[in-house]
């Protein structure tokens, strides 16, 4: 079954099972391999995207409940690097391995589109579903709050509304 996916600003035409968990075809048909396969379950995180601007587990997401929204990948999270939570990771040098780093950001970069300035509590409930294997929990939150502060309102309603678009 076709369906049109509009993916970090660009519109592909997919044709798929209906059920197709959104993070195999934004990897497996769309190549956007930025997005990582934890657990499966809904249970780490590791697969957070985007779709309507809110962070959604796309291990737990069919296909066809995203068609026609506008769903961002960490590969359009900016076109060049500079959202504020890439650069706020970059400088608090966040990841270890890496694997859960996509995930973490994502869900990061959904809180401070709906909260500019967020709480450590803000941080816990938000980011509370993310699992880092290599414990940067405390980076992640540092990092958050560096973000808060790099980032201007245009920014951060850019990454909820995939503004900002990669080619
Ligand atoms: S892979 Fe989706 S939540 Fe773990
Ligand atoms: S940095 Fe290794 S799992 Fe998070």
């Amino acid at each position: 079954m076709a369906f049109k996916l509009i993916v970090n600003g660009r519109t592909s035409s997919v044709d798929v099972p209906a059920g197709m968990p959104l993070l195999w075809v934004l990897r497996d048909v769309l190549n956007l391999r930025g997005t990582k396969y934890g657990c499966g379950i809904g249970e780490c995180g590791a697969c957070t995207v985007h779709v309507r601007g809110k962070a959604v587990r796309s291990c737990q997401t069919p296909v066809s409940s995203a068609a026609d929204a506008q769903i961002t990948t960490i590969e359009g999270l900016s076109a060049d690097g500079t959202h504020p939570v890439q650069l706020a990771w970059q400088d608090v040098d966040v990841p270890q391995c890496g694997y859960c780093q996509a995930g973490q950001m994502m869900s990061a970069a959904a809180l401070l589109a709906k909260t500019a300035n967020p709480s450590d509590q803000d941080i816990e409930t938000a980011m509370n579903g993310n699992i880092c294997r290599c414990g940067t929990y405390v980076r992640i939150r540092q990092a958050i709050h560096k973000a808060a502060g790099l980032a201007t309102p245009t920014q951060q309603t850019q990454s909820a509304q995939n503004g900002s678009r990669k080619e």
